[in-house]
């Protein structure tokens, strides 16, 4: 048995990566979902959908191959379900974590000083991002919910958790470090779930899930024929991080889909970010936590789509950089896509988006790249905030992935902006392909992780070529735009 299976259950989609025996891929399926919104800045998944979109995908590429070793799950991360034990049904649809409902009581939280207790323990801040809060609202609306949870008979997990425990009957209700750190419930210095919080959330602690390594024996199932073992998980960000081999501190990987989220190995060391950024575990191998800084931004790709679906001035995102070259650069637009609000470095939950610069001859091509260079701006706001947090990190290489690192124009733009190298490696599918090494490696069908760090191969390298007098006045630009939009 030579191929691995992996999974990939992401924020609009779910999907089914075969890979061969030397990582290359064999197979995709594909499957989106609904996105359900009941209010504004609500955001759900009707859990049964994913599962079925999971099954289809997976049933469509196992009947590919009948040489499978292993699986490994990657996922969205934060995004929490309820589930009764007994009858294997959840009790709400998923929060994604996208979802808002809970910023008043993260207000609370901050006035009354909990904010500190959070930071110290989980590396995160009190945000309706992280999964804690949106479990405490699950048992607070949902009738009878507390007393069942406070009798053991409700279960907790992140989507990795809900997958497995389906996947092999109920047997195993189990997470991996990356996504525990992710729920705001978990203390990423002593790896346990943190009872203090646990207690402050009404959050009973046999609700959660056993937490393991990310290569780990996670279970097994009997779904797509022959018993597969599940011996790979790692939350979606952490996953490409490994699938970048960012091994060594100092290294950094930053991913474009809907939001961008740009992870820093910061290695042994937990860094208390003094700049709002997270820390948090950048994958478990042996019970040895490796940290990391992240920066998270919640529009990216989402962008392009607005820009697309929205104003209706391209037809498909992989326009946009055509259009963008054609802008007159006079014009000097700057676009703040903070349409959920501002993530990292400014975590202001009631940001909206706004655009200044405009002028007569504003039209869509300088729509179109205002909305790039604003993911380019958002990188280096990131990058400057890791830099000030932390002396290792060198003003180094940035290795990308995500859909939107196809284009040359964004990636040229993010290169000039952030005045280092962007390295964008021959493949793309770096989420998958670290869930695929995660299971692969523990199955012995992949190799070690120095020798997995050395087949990451260089597709193209930009270099910054933008003067440093240009370089500052775009981004003091931006800057400005910030401080006008914030509230
Ligand atoms: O933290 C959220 C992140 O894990 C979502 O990633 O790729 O599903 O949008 P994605």
């Amino acid at each position: 048995m030579t191929h691995i299976l992996a999974i990939d259950q992401g924020t609009t989609s779910s999907r089914a990566i075969l890979f061969d025996e030397n990582m290359g891929v064999a197979h995709v399926a594909q499957q989106e979902f609904t996105q359900i919104y009941p209010q504004s800045g609500w955001v759900e998944h009707d859990v049964e959908e994913i599962w079925d979109s999971v099954v289809s995908v997976c049933n469509d590429v196992v009947a590919k191959s009948d040489d499978i070793a292993a699986i490994g799950i990657t996922n969205q991360r934060e995004t929490t379900i309820v589930w009764n034990r007994e009858t294997g049904k959840p009790i709400h649809n998923a929060i994604v974590w996208q979802d808002r409902r809970t910023a008043a009581f993260c207000d609370e939280l901050k006035a009354e000083g909990f904010e500190a207790e959070i930071t110290q323990r989980t590396g995160l801040l009190a945000d309706p991002y992280f999964s804690a809060t949106k479990v405490r609202y699950i048992l607070q609306t949902v009738e009878g919910a507390q007393e069942m949870a406070d009798a053991g008979k409700l279960a907790f997990g992140t989507v990795d958790s809900f997958l497995i425990w389906r996947m092999n009957g109920g047997k195993r209700h189990v997470t991996d470090a990356t996504n525990a750190a992710r729920t705001m419930l978990y203390n990423i210095r002593d790896g346990v779930w943190d009872e203090t919080i646990c207690k402050r959330f009404n959050i009973p602690m046999s609700m959660l899930p056993e937490v393991l390594d990310c290569a780990a024996d996670f279970g097994t199932t009997d779904m797509f024929g022959p018993e597969l073992p599940i011996l790979g998980v790692a939350g979606d960000q952490q996953a490409a991080t490994i699938g970048q081999a960012c091994f060594e501190p100092g290294m950094l990987k930053s991913t474009y889909g809907t939001g961008c989220f740009a992870l820093l190995n910061t290695g042994d060391e937990l860094v208390m970010s003094k700049n709002r950024l997270l820390g948090t575990i950048a994958y478990q191998l042996d019970g040895k936590a490796t940290y990391a800084l992240e920066g998270s931004i919640f529009i990216a790709g989402a962008v392009v789509q607005w820009l697309r679906d929205g104003l209706g001035i391209i037809d498909d995102a992989k326009d946009t950089h055509a259009l963008a070259e054609k802008a007159d650069l006079s014009v000097e637009l700057y676009l703040v896509p903070a349409f959920t609000g501002l993530g990292a470095p400014y975590w202001d939950a009631e940001a909206r988006g706004a655009i200044f610069g405009l002028t007569r001859n504003a039209g869509p091509a300088e729509f179109a790249r205002a909305a790039l260079e604003s993911v380019g701006f958002q990188t280096r706001d990131l990058l400057e905030a890791m830099h000030a947090d932390w002396s290792g990190a060198a003003n180094g290489t940035l290795r990308v992935d995500g859909g939107m690192s196809a284009s040359d124009w964004a990636m040229q733009f993010l290169a000039d902006i952030i005045g280092a190298p962007v390295d964008r490696p021959k493949v793309l599918e770096t989420t998958a392909l670290g869930a695929a090494w995660l299971a692969g490696m523990r199955a012995g069908v992949y190799p070690t992780q120095d020798a997995f760090a050395k087949t990451w191969a260089l597709e193209r390298k930009f270099s910054p070529v933008m003067s440093a007098a240009d370089k500052d006045r775009r981004f003091a630009g931006w800057k400005d735009a910030i401080n006008r939009t914030k509230t």
